[in-house]
C-alpha cells in the first residue's frame, strides 16, 4: 500500500525503562513492527512522563540508548517510522499546556489509571506530583501533535486515550476542526506470565523477566530457577501442563513439541530439569536473530544517536506543522491588520 501524508498516523510510545524483555516483544513490538507495513509511525521515547514516577534521571540516557536498541533490532525501521525523544522535540510542551487548559481536574483525578498507580505505588494524594496528575494530558500531546488516527496499546492505557480523545473534541468544537479523534489499537491480548509464576506478567519491577538480549546460558539459568507445578514434585511424578508456566512458554515458542511435551510431563516420562532446558534452548533459538541484530549497534552507539537525531527532525516537522494549526485555530500569534497568523 502506497503511504502519503494523508495516509493513516499511528503514533506508539513507551517509557525508557531500559533493556527489554520478552513480554514488551509478545505484548508490543511485534506489532508494532507489523503496523509499519500499512500506516505512517511515529515511535515516541516519553522520557519526559518517566519523570512522573521517578525523578532519579542518572540513566536515562542509556536506558533510552538499551531501549532504542531493542526496538531497531526487533525490526521498527527509522527510515520508515521516525524514532525520536519526547525531550527533543519541544511543542510536546507547548500544547500539554494548551491542553490542560481543556480538561478539569476532577476529570484527571477520576483516572482509573491514575488510581491504580497511586494504589501500586503507595503515593499519598497530597503528595501526587502536578506533573503526575497531568499524565494523560502529555500523553494527550504526544498523540495529537501528530495528527494520529491510531494507538496501539494494551489494555491498561484506554483511560489515558479516553482522555485524549476527550481533549480533541473539546478542542475541535472550541477552535476548530484541528484533530482527528484517535483510536486506540488493542494489542490482542497476550499477556506473558513471569518467571514467578503463571499469574503475574512479566514486568521489570517485579523481576522476573527474560530480556530479548539475554544469552542462551542466561536464559537456561533463569529457567531454571522458574516454578513449575508444585505437584509435581519427583521427576516421574505426573504433572499438569496447563497449570505450568513452562509450558505456557512451550506453547509460544515451542508449538511444534508441544504434544510430545504435554504428554511427556501427564505421564512422569518427561522430567522437570529436562523439559525446562528444552524450553530455554527454543526461546534462546527464537532471541537468536534479535541478539545478532543488537550487535552492530552496541559496538557503536552512535548509530542509535544518528538514528534519533533524523527521527527527531522528521518528527518535528510535522510538530511545527500542527502547532501552526493549532496557533492559527486560536488565535494566538498574529500580525497588525490581520486577525491571525498564517
Ligand atoms: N503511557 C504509556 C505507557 O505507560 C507510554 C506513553 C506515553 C504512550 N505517551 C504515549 C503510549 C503516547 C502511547 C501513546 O505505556
Amino acid at each position: 500500500m502506497r503511504k502519503s501524508e494523508n495516509h493513516s498516523i499511528v503514533l506508539s510510545g513507551m517509557r525508557p525503562t531500559g533493556a527489554l524483555h520478552l513480554g514488551h516483544y509478545t505484548g508490543a513490538l511485534e506489532n508494532w513492527v507489523a503496523l509499519q507495513d500499512v500506516y505512517t509511525n511515529y515511535h515516541l521515547i516519553a522520557d519526559y512522563h518517566a519523570l512522573t514516577t521517578n525523578t532519579d534521571t542518572s540513566r536515562i540516557f542509556e536506558n533510552t540508548i538499551e531501549m532504542v536498541i531493542d526496538w531497531l533490532a526487533a525490526g521498527i525501521d527509522p527510515a520508515r517510522s521516525p524514532i525520536f525523544r519526547q525531550s527533543q522535540v519541544k511543542q510536546h510542551t507547548e500544547l500539554f499546556l494548551i491542553f490542560s487548559m481543556l480538561v478539569t481536574k476532577n476529570r484527571l483525578e477520576r483516572n482509573p489509571t491514575l488510581k491504580e498507580q497511586v494504589r501500586d505505588l503507595g503515593i499519598e494524594s497530597e503528595n501526587l506530583a502536578y506533573g503526575h496528575l497531568g499524565y494523560p494530558v502529555l500523553q494527550a500531546s504526544d498523540i495529537l501533535l501528530y495528527r494520529a488516527h491510531a494507538v496501539p496499546v494494551g489494555e491498561d492505557q484506554l483511560a489515558n486515550i479516553e482522555i485524549t480523545r476527550e481533549i480533541a473534541r473539546r478542542f475541535n468544537r472550541e477552535y476548530g476542526e484541528v484533530f482527528p479523534e484517535p483510536k486506540a489499537l488493542l494489542t490482542e491480548f497476550k499477556r506473558l506470565p513471569g518467571l514467578d509464576g503463571i499469574d503475574r506478567k512479566m514486568s521489570k519491577s517485579l523481576g522476573n523477566t527474560i530480556l530479548l538480549s539475554d544469552t542462551p546460558e542466561t536464559i537456561a539459568a533463569k529457567l531454571r530457577k522458574a516454578v513449575t507445578d508444585p505437584l509435581k514434585v519427583r521427576r516421574n511424578d505426573p504433572g499438569r501442563p496447563d497449570v505450568c508456566l513452562v509450558f505456557t512458554y512451550h506453547r509460544r515458542f515451542n508449538a511444534g513439541e508441544i504434544d510430545e511435551i504435554r504428554a511427556g510431563c501427564t505421564s512422569g516420562a518427561l522430567g522437570c530439569v529436562e523439559c525446562k532446558q528444552r524450553c530455554a534452548a527454543r526461546i534462546a533459538d527464537a532471541l537468536a536473530p534479535h541478539r545478532e541484530h543488537r550487535v552492530p549497534y552496541e559496538k557503536d552507539r552512535s548509530l542509535v544517536l544518528d538514528i534519533l537525531a533524523e527521527g527527531e527532525k522528521k518528527a518535528r516537522r510535522r510538530a511545527a506543522t500542527t502547532m501552526r494549526a493549532v496557533h492559527r485555530a486560536m488565535r494566538l500569534g498574529g500580525r497588525i491588520g490581520k486577525t491571525s497568523v498564517s
